[in-house]
């Protein structure tokens, strides 16, 4: 285990914090209350390798490490975490998933474009009758000769609006459960993929999260991924991952809060010094800080288990369950150090505050994390670095 980083992993960090306050930081309250999703930000971002971030180079990426897309994830997400959730959905869902399952006809017809952020990548697993309990998907696709006819609603979409192409979990086989579920890889422009309502948020709401319709879509079977019934261990193996973002992303709301609000308490005087100075104060400042830090922790632990070739569902999992927790813990306290003024858009708090909540939500709820990390544990699976 190492307490530092590599020079690559730094340059890294500098690159999305310079990125994040230059770049994001200027329109990030008008793109919430607008509800405008970031496009120009995200052709550079795919400029700047950020949307390609773990690709291979064989395949046109960074070829970069999971370390370095949490310090990726942490510091756009410390400004604007409705970019950073496009961000981890193209890195942690998509480009990973076609890059570790994909045949090589799918990399090489794919993942260059992505990894470039020429197209944006959506994971449509949810369904209205599907979310927590992922194995009752509805949505259906038939086999006839040399492809199947996909039909069905997704929800919850996030990138479905603007996305190129969209990884679709689909019952190919009724009869077997999870295990008569495929996976497969639908192009936007093929007939019958049709984007549904757009959600209006409570957070994160530059991102563009839709319900997805598949009425008749011929997909043909070169675009399933792995064989048929695999799809819900795809599905399963890929949010894994992907829960590293989420946890990434949690850890850089919380720790863009805590920010303001030690900058805030150092500026702010009340009852003749800054409010930082009064115990009351100095006292949330201290946990907010502590909470930071073990959030960091546990994200950097469970990309360095995947880095490394270890298992990681189980800490990926914790570390998204305690930083989640932590980002809603720090918001609140950061818009109550602030007053009225964390009540207000100007101040950014009340905006990762509405934000905070979705990491508690998506890619599992806190109670689905508990689940898997208990089942985990109860298969004899440890975490602790001693075991
Ligand atoms: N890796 C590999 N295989 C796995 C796995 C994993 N992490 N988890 C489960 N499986 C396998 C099991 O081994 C089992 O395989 P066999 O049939 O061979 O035994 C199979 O999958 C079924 O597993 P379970 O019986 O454990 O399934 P379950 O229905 O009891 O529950 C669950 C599993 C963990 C609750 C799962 O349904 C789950 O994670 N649900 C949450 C779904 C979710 O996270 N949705 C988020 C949507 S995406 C999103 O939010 C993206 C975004 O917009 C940002």
């Amino acid at each position: 285990m190492q307490f530092s980083f590599t020079e690559e992993q730094k340059m890294i960090r500098e690159a999305a914090r310079n990125f994040a306050q230059t770049e994001l930081l200027p329109g990030v309250i008008q793109r919430d209350e607008t509800q405008t999703f970031p496009q120009e930000l995200v052709h550079r971002m795919g400029e700047l390798g950020f949307m390609g971030l773990m690709v291979s180079p064989e395949y046109g990426g960074g070829g970069m490490d999971t370390i370095s897309y949490v310090l990726l994830m942490e510091e756009l997400s410390k400004v604007d975490a409705s970019a950073s959730v496009i961000v981890s959905v193209q890195n942690s869902l998509v480009n990973w998933g076609i890059e570790s399952y994909g045949t090589e006809e799918q990399k090489r017809k794919y993942l260059p474009r992505l990894a470039r952020g020429e197209i944006i990548g959506a994971f449509c697993l949810s369904e209205p009758e599907a979310g927590s309990d992922a194995t009752q998907q509805r949505t259906t696709a038939v086999r006839k000769g040399d492809h199947y006819i996909l039909n069905g609603t997704k929800n919850w979409i996030t990138n479905a609006g603007r996305a190129g192409l969209y990884l679709v979990i689909a019952q190919t086989d009724p009869t077997l459960g999870s295990r008569g579920i495929s996976a497969f890889i639908v192009e936007r422009e093929w007939e019958g993929v049709v984007v549904g309502k757009k959600e209006d948020k409570l957070g994160i709401r530059g991102s563009d999260t839709h319900t997805m319709i598949f009425n008749d879509v011929k997909v043909p079977v070169e675009n399933r991924i792995g064989e048929e019934g695999f799809g819900f261990k795809f599905a399963m193996k890929t949010l894994d991952g992907g829960r590293i973002g989420i946890a990434a992303q949690a850890l850089g709301i919380a720790s863009g809060a805590y920010e303001l609000a030690l900058r805030y308490s150092t500026q702010r005087k009340a009852f003749g010094m800054p409010i930082g100075k009064h115990q009351a104060i100095a006292a949330k400042l201290a946990r907010m800080a502590t909470e930071v830090e073990a959030a960091r922790l546990l994200c950097l632990r469970a990309a360095e288990a995947k880095d490394k070739g270890e298992p990681y569902g189980l800490l990926a999992s914790i570390a998204k369950l305690y930083a989640s927790r932590a980002a809603m813990w720090i918001t609140t306290e950061a818009v109550q150090i602030h007053g009225g003024y964390g009540y207000v858009k100007e101040y950014h708090v009340e905006r990762l505050f509405r934000d905070a909540k979705i990491t508690e939500i998506y890619e599992g709820t806190s109670e689905v994390q508990r689940i898997v990390i208990s089942r985990s544990l109860a298969k004899g699976d440890r975490v602790l670095l001693t075991a």
